[in-house]
């Protein structure tokens, strides 16, 4: 166990996010995890006034049991809570965050303290509290560090605006830029899957993949946070991140090995080996009510927070095309999307047709429907699974295809982390693989700004589709000019 204290203050302690799930995240983590390994505390700091026992009762409603640590549930959270203070601050108050540091310094009488601060708020006061929470906090030998969260900007300009301020202030090694979907486990395996296996690699190119889909959807709209997500939309909510970063996984060459820079230098070429967007290789939409088993389900612009004439995207697909020798002509196809009929993150994988094959007559008239595809089911139900052509039993000779499948609750007992989980560890132990180097979330910007200034400045109007939906119909008309069909209708 490492004797010095870590402490990580939640900045914005009171608002909406942290409320909701900032503090469930580090009590499974300090539960599971951090408590084993660290002397640990947790700092809420915010403008309004509260004590900590205030704090403890306000988190004590947002924690819930993870099904692995069932067991004295309910001791841990209390240990976890006793581990929670509260410092009342305004974010450009160096002396404020100067009384948080002594405080933590003293708290249980602990005496060197790693202080790193998770920011919960709104990037308009980042800078101002990274500015006086970096300069409080210097004396404890240059450690302190810096998590966020996006929204990183809405553009090339403004994230470059930030990263410039950040700089001011930290070091790139002192920012931990967070997207979530690089904790998910399925995600983490993608490099072991491709690495470590002879039998993929090999065939991870254009000579044997026809095109690779990115999809993400959920089966709910955007319940309260419209106020966030009409400033933002899909393509910037999922796209031009939590996606963007899974196709970098998937697409980078080999890196030089599993350290932090190396696999990020890779990522950084090949997204920087990808055309950005054009706007004929987007469609958008926008879920609109829907009335099923006499439930109305609300429109987007029905939100409170959403302006009536909002034509702010809630759903899009998207091809992207990566210019170099393994991947040339290979459509990457993007599709998220809020209010749909599942909630699924998958990556899929179409293979090529087999020269000459023997069997198509067997097939069926379909061809297509024979290829194999590998599908990689991030969330829910965590799974890996092949499409094969196999032979139906009986004299005849009729083929279908089956899944060599991999489901990870069949095969693995243990819960699966949360992405948090694993990204909290690797912030307080400097681990920086899964967190977002600013010439990567450049080089992501880059892809995704001038289309998404086209789509505000032409006031493209999205698609409308009923809540609960597919989605629009443009994404199938968007795919099947690369000649792809959407491999999750199938
Ligand atoms: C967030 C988006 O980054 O990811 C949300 O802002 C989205 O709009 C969420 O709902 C999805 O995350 P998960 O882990 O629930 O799939």
């Amino acid at each position: 166990k490492d004797n010095s204290t870590v402490s990580i203050t939640v900045v914005g302690a009171s608002g909406d996010l942290a409320k909701r799930r900032s503090f469930l995240h580090f009590s499974h983590f300090t539960m599971k995890v951090a408590s084993l390994r660290f002397h640990f505390t947790i700092f809420g700091y915010a403008r309004s006034k509260m004590s900590d026992a205030e704090l403890r009762n306000m988190v004590s409603k947002t924690l819930t049991c993870r099904i692995d640590q069932r067991e004295n549930c309910g001791e841990k959270m209390d240990q976890f809570l006793e581990r929670c203070f509260f410092h009342p601050g305004q974010y450009d108050s160096q002396e404020n965050f100067l009384e948080l540091g002594q405080k933590a310094q003293r708290t249980r009488g602990w005496k060197s303290c790693k202080p790193s601060f998770y920011l919960s708020i709104p990037p308009n006061i980042f800078i101002d509290a990274v500015k006086c929470a970096s300069s409080s906090a210097s004396s404890a030998n240059g450690w302190t560090r810096v998590i966020v969260e996006k929204p990183f900007g809405r553009d090339s300009e403004s994230s470059a605006a930030l990263t410039r301020s950040l700089k001011q202030y930290l070091d790139e090694d002192q920012i931990f830029r967070i997207d979530h979907y690089l904790g998910k486990e399925l995600v983490e395996n993608l490099s072991v899957l491709r690495f470590s296996n002879l039998i993929f690699e090999p065939l991870w190119s254009r000579q044997y993949i026809k095109n690779v889909q990115f999809i993400f959807a959920e089966d709910f709209g955007t319940e309260g946070r419209g106020g966030y997500f009409d400033n933002y939309g899909i393509i910037r909510d999922i796209m031009q991140n939590h996606l963007l970063q899974i196709l970098a996984l998937f697409a980078m060459e080999t890196p030089v090995s599993l350290d932090a820079e190396d696999i990020r230098n890779e990522k950084v070429k090949v997204l920087r080996s990808m055309r950005p967007l054009r706007l004929d290789d987007v469609v958008t939409g926008q879920y609109k009510s829907h009335t099923r088993g006499g439930v109305k389900y609300p429109a987007y612009t029905d939100d409170k927070t959403v302006p009536n004439d909002s034509l702010t995207p809630t759903f899009a697909a998207a091809a992207l095309f990566i210019d170099n020798a393994r991947w040339d002509g290979v459509p990457f196809l993007m599709k998220a999307g809020k209010a749909l009929h599942d909630r699924r993150a998958e990556i899929r994988v179409q293979f090529r047709h087999v020269p000459g094959n023997l069997y198509n007559k067997n097939i069926g008239t379909d061809l297509d429907l024979a290829t194999n595809e590998l599908v990689i089911r991030v969330q829910p139900d965590e799974a890996i699974y092949l499409k094969i052509n196999n032979k139906v039993p009986g004299l005849g000779m009729r083929l279908d295809r089956s899944n060599l499948n991999l489901l990870y609750a069949a095969r693995y007992s243990k819960e699966i982390p949360d992405a948090y989980e694993r990204l909290l560890l690797d912030a307080i132990e400097g681990e920086r693989r899964l967190f977002i180097r600013s010439d990567e979330l450049d080089a992501a910007w880059s892809l995704f700004t001038p289309v998404l200034k086209e789509l505000e400045e032409k006031k493209i109007v999205p698609e409308y589709y009923p809540y609960g939906s597919r989605g629009p119909v443009g994404s199938h008309y968007l795919a099947a000019r690369y000649k792809v069909r959407w491999g999750d209708v199938g």
